[in-house]
């Protein structure tokens, strides 16, 4: 029996994961699906974001669907309550280091896009995202007065940049493998002119790349990294980088496909463990319309079969009943375009069933 814990979230996360649910339970396999609140559900239910019962349901886990975090709401709440601390709480407690968010341009959709169709047809990349570690969880950070200098007096706010050797070689292995198994191009993601973390960054990098002769590795500044993403996006295959360059460049990469509905992604442990979300938000404003679009937590849930249950012919299986229902024509809102049938997060959860079979 897998255990996989349930964390639907906010706004649309519980309609979104409703619908990989089924798609999961669909399938036939021994899984035992538990669930419990998180985010601004689990503050109101229990005042806080991840609470004792979420979190020691995830950390038993072998692998945590996840849907979305965060409302309105809640964003006049102390930082250490609201939603987003959440994720970032299951993320380093369960050690998720390694995030993996592909951004693929399904062929059904060249035109959602906002890039011309010859940039971005046949898209297909994987940004891996360290994701427990840099300027999202250094010590010291805060807001201080100063006591000296040129703003003497003042109040200033700070955080740490930091990533220690073995944070940065862990991550280089998943994503040498990770280009091991595609196109054999890894493009590490710095500021190295400017930071001295980047620079070590990029050192490792280097000497991590010895154990790979077969994987071709370069190198990019994160500013030209923004402008070649859009330039020429073709020429990535793997692209590596520390977290909030990763936070960033992830959500580039996705808009570059047009359609962040469609994007899952995973975050992975050392133990396989892993937690499965799609790349978007908790979009409030269309919680609860049933028009939110469930692929991209389809999607997720397949990467989680892949990943976390070694079910790799069943992952294929949702990954081809997706294509199959965009084959149709069936779009929601978020990729809608004149001439397609359009349907609502139900009905298309209801076609990728069917598709299935
Ligand atoms: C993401 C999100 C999170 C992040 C937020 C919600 C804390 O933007 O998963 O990319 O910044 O990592
Ligand atoms: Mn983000």
């Amino acid at each position: 029996m897998h255990q996989i814990a349930v964390l639907p979230g906010d706004g649309i996360g519980p309609e979104i994961t409703e619908q990989a649910v089924r798609v999961l339970t669909a399938l036939g396999l021994p899984l035992e699906l538990q669930t419990q609140p998180v985010g601004g559900a689990a503050y109101a239910a229990h005042g806080h974001p991840l609470p004792e019962a979420t979190l020691k349901l995830a950390q038993s886990a072998r692998a945590i669907l996840f849907g979305a975090v965060g409302d309105w709401k809640y964003d006049n709440l102390e930082r250490h309550l609201r939603p987003e601390q959440a994720i970032l709480g299951l993320r380093k407690a369960l050690g998720l280091f390694a995030n993996l968010r592909p951004a693929i341009l399904y062929p059904q959709l060249a035109n959602a896009s906002t890039l011309k169709p010859e940039v971005v047809a046949g898209l297909d990349i994987l940004i891996v995202r360290e994701l427990t570690g840099d300027i999202y969880f250094g010590q010291p950070r805060g807001v201080r007065t100063l006591e000296d200098g040129p703003f003497k007096g003042e109040r200033q706010g700070f955080d740490t940049m930091h990533y220690a050797e073995s944070e940065i070689r862990r991550i280089a292995h998943i994503a040498f493998q990770a280009a091991l198994k595609r196109n054999k191009k890894l493009c590490s993601v710095d500021k190295a002119n400017v930071l001295e973390t980047s620079q070590f960054w990029r050192d490792v990098m280097i000497a991590v790349s010895a154990e790979y002769p077969e994987v071709e590795l370069s190198h990019m500044y994160v500013d030209n990294a923004a402008m070649q993403l859009v330039r020429a996006p073709k020429e990535f295959d793997v692209v590596v980088t520390g977290n909030l360059f990763g936070d960033i460049l992830s959500d580039e990469a996705a808009m570059l496909t047009g359609s962040i509905g469609m994007l899952p992604s995973a975050s992975l442990n050392a133990a396989g463990q892993g937690l499965y979300e799609p790349s978007h938000g908790s979009a409030p404003d269309i919680a609860g319309q049933n028009i939110a679009n469930p692929l991209a937590t389809i999607l997720s849930a397949a990467m989680l079969l892949r990943y976390s249950l070694d079910e790799a012919a069943q992952a294929d299986r949702i990954e081809a009943a997706v294509q199959s229902v965009l084959e149709q024509g069936l779009r929601t809102a978020d990729i809608y375009e004149p001439g397609m049938l359009r349907v609502s997060t139900s009905e298309m959860g209801d076609a990728v069933l069917k598709a299935l079979k």
